[in-house]
């Protein structure tokens, strides 16, 4: 949600935070704005829509500026219009604000009997009114800390004020920020990939910090005012991982870089490829510790639940150990039981979705051990568990989630390796074999990327249906339904996934002529189950969309209008395979239908508030 940027420097600061802003976009992509501090005073321009808009309104921004703070917002209080559009000001204070200040409505009338006068919907201008009010005898920092001391909610804040030039005081609590020191210059901003091009070495600020940033370098401080060391981290991503690098988006680039993203996934987390004995090290874990373990609990939001299904398919099978899965906005409001001896494990790309971080808490304070399966490093997810395991995926830009999803899916099947060895599930040869065939999925998946031009023309006949149904069983299932989230994400198709042997017990209903249906069905033990259910939609008129594998291409063409193969490989590793002509599908649907795939509509990337 929202994504902020500050810059303090030698450098002139706009282009600095437009372009910090265009890599931000993915959080939230309604409206923008920009505050510039130019001699004494600070300029403000907003605008209504993407950050192109805001980049064109300032064609005619003369003014020089070393000092700014920037915005894009994804809209939660008030309509996306340029009152409603960050920095907000009062008088010669400015802000960029992520999160939501939950007793904005009692401030706010508090406010306005004291004579400030509001000009938007948001809950952010209560904050830039409450600095404004403590700054009359009061540093900037200090009228900050004050500030924050009246609101509650989550914030994440960048601010200005016209008396101290070349000064950003930032602050976080359930809202990510981050500090990026470079040469006489210093960054704040939501994500990392804002400053990735300027500088790698960063600072994570924890929830109830500050920063106070000048050219000469950053100040951590409690709200307390107390000075705090903090760590400075080298990232080892480049600017270019974070860049279309020659394709037309960043989704359709990230599912190109799937076959690097799980290798990357794979790689160093084998003590031996011979025995395939896993490095319980790199999950943060011990092998007395799995041992003992009688339950797994998997929370996630979205794609990264679907991940969560997948690993409860596949650890119960390996390790032989119940698993339950849930939704993390479900999970944490429905007085979970978290028995003693179990694990709790936190999906998450971004490390930061609101609900999951809750779950994960709530799991804490009940004294159970927590691991973190997440990709972005130094993220609060990852920070806060007990373990963490990061996926390495590089940075995923495109909104709708592709190879994150993928290398969770891989980190879920070692973790089931790890844990079969460790319960005594599996021994040495079965685990090998395990460990053997996952080896093989960067090469299958290459392969699999052949088929792009082929499922480009599926995707041209079938792009004009209103709705699509999406069926799996088994380790296929949370496949299906990742198909659907993706295609309803960027193409804005109704689709549906569901568990094809379910399909008899309502969904059927909506079988009429020329109804697409994609089924991922590979030729395994269920494949004669879900071939039932084929003739069954095909008696009724619905188009088939058959996914298989390669060897069973003939009798797919049989009992379907399309086939899209995939290579033949074991079932267990099948799901990591077939997602990729998922996301295909839905992807270039999205084109042909003029979608904005990599921002979709109402969309935002990481999801920080309830
Ligand atoms: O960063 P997370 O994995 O915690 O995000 C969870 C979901 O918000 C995310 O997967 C969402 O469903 C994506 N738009 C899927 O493409």
């Amino acid at each position: 949600m929202c994504g902020i940027i500050g810059y303090t420097g030698g450098e002139e600061a706009v282009p600095i935070i437009i372009d910090g802003l265009k890599r931000l976009e993915y959080r939230g992509y309604d409206s923008a704005g920009i505050a510039c501090q130019c001699d004494a005073k600070v300029e403000v321009r907003r605008c209504k829509g993407k950050i192109s808009e805001l980049d064109s309104q300032l064609s005619d921004f003369s003014g020089s500026s070393s000092t700014a703070i920037g915005h894009t917002r994804w809209a939660t209080h008030g309509k996306p219009s340029e009152e409603n559009a960050h920095p907000h000001r009062s008088d010669g204070i400015v802000i960029v604000h992520n999160g939501i200040i939950e007793n904005y409505i009692e401030l706010k009338q508090q406010l306005e009997g004291e004579g400030y006068v509001f000009t938007s919907e948001t809950d952010t201008e209560v904050i830039c009114h409450l600095i404004k009010k403590h700054s009359e005898d009061k540093s900037l920092t200090e009228a900050l800390m004050e500030a924050i001391r009246s609101v509650r909610g989550a914030y994440a804040i960048a601010a200005m004020s016209e008396k101290e030039p070349g000064r950003i005081v930032a602050a976080r609590k359930d809202s990510p920020l981050v500090a990026g020191i470079g040469d006489g210059e210093c960054f704040v901003a939501s994500d990392i990939p804002a400053f990735l091009a300027h500088t790698r070495k960063v600072v994570f600020m924890e929830d109830g910090e500050m920063a106070v940033l000048s050219p000469e370098g950053i100040e951590f401080l409690s709200l307390e005012g107390k000075p705090i060391q903090k760590e400075t981290v080298t990232i080892d991503w480049n600017a270019a991982m974070a860049e279309k690098g020659g394709y037309r988006h960043f989704m359709l680039k990230e599912i190109f870089e799937q076959p690097r993203s799980v290798a990357d996934t794979i790689t160093g987390r084998l003590l031996s490829h011979r025995t395939g004995e896993i490095n319980l090290e790199e999950f943060g874990l011990e092998d007395q510790q799995l041992r003992t373990l009688e339950k797994v609990t998997i929370v996630a939001c979205g794609t990264s639940w679907h991940a969560g299904l997948f690993g409860k398919y596949i650890i119960e099978r390996f390790a032989r150990i119940p698993v339950e899965v849930d939704i993390a906005s479900e999970f944490r409001y429905r007085g979970p039981i978290l028995q003693d001896n179990s694990l709790f494990v936190s999906i998450t790309q971004s490390g930061e979705t609101a609900d999951t971080l809750a779950a994960q808490r709530l799991a804490q304070a009940q004294g159970t051990k927590t691991l973190s399966i997440c990709n972005v490093v130094g993220s609060t997810a990852s920070r806060e568990a007990d373990a963490v395991f990061f996926t390495r995926s590089g940075p995923e830009i495109g909104v709708a989630s592709t190879k994150a999803f993928t290398a969770q899916i891989v980190a879920l099947y070692l973790f089931s390796v790890a844990l079969g060895r460790a319960k005594g599930a599996l021994d040495e040869d079965g685990a090998r074999d395990l460990i053997n065939d996952l080896l093989t999925v960067a090469d299958l998946m290459e392969q699999t990327l052949l088929s792009d031009p082929e499922i480009k023309g599926i995707a041209k006949e079938l792009h004009k249906n209103k709705a699509f149904l999406f069926l799996g069983r088994s380790l296929q299932f949370p496949i299906a339904l990742e198909g659907a989230l993706k295609l309803k994400e960027i193409s804005y198709i109704h689709a549906e996934g569901y568990a094809a042997g379910e399909m008899k017990h309502g969904p059927i209903a909506l079988i009429d002529d020329g109804y697409p249906v994609v089924v991922c069905a590979p030729k395994d033990d269920l494949y004669e189950k879900v071939v039932s259910n084929i003739q069954e939609i095909r008696s009724r008129g619905g188009t088939i969309i058959l996914i298989t594998n390669e060897s069973n291409k003939a009798h797919a063409a049989g009992i379907s209008d399309y086939v899209i193969t995939v290579p033949d490989c074991p079932t267990h590793i099948m799901p990591i395979i077939t997602a990729v002509p998922m996301q295909l599908l839905s992807y270039h649907i999205g084109v042909f239908l003029g979608c904005d795939v990599d921002q979709p509509r109402n969309l935002a990337k990481s999801v920080t508030v309830e």
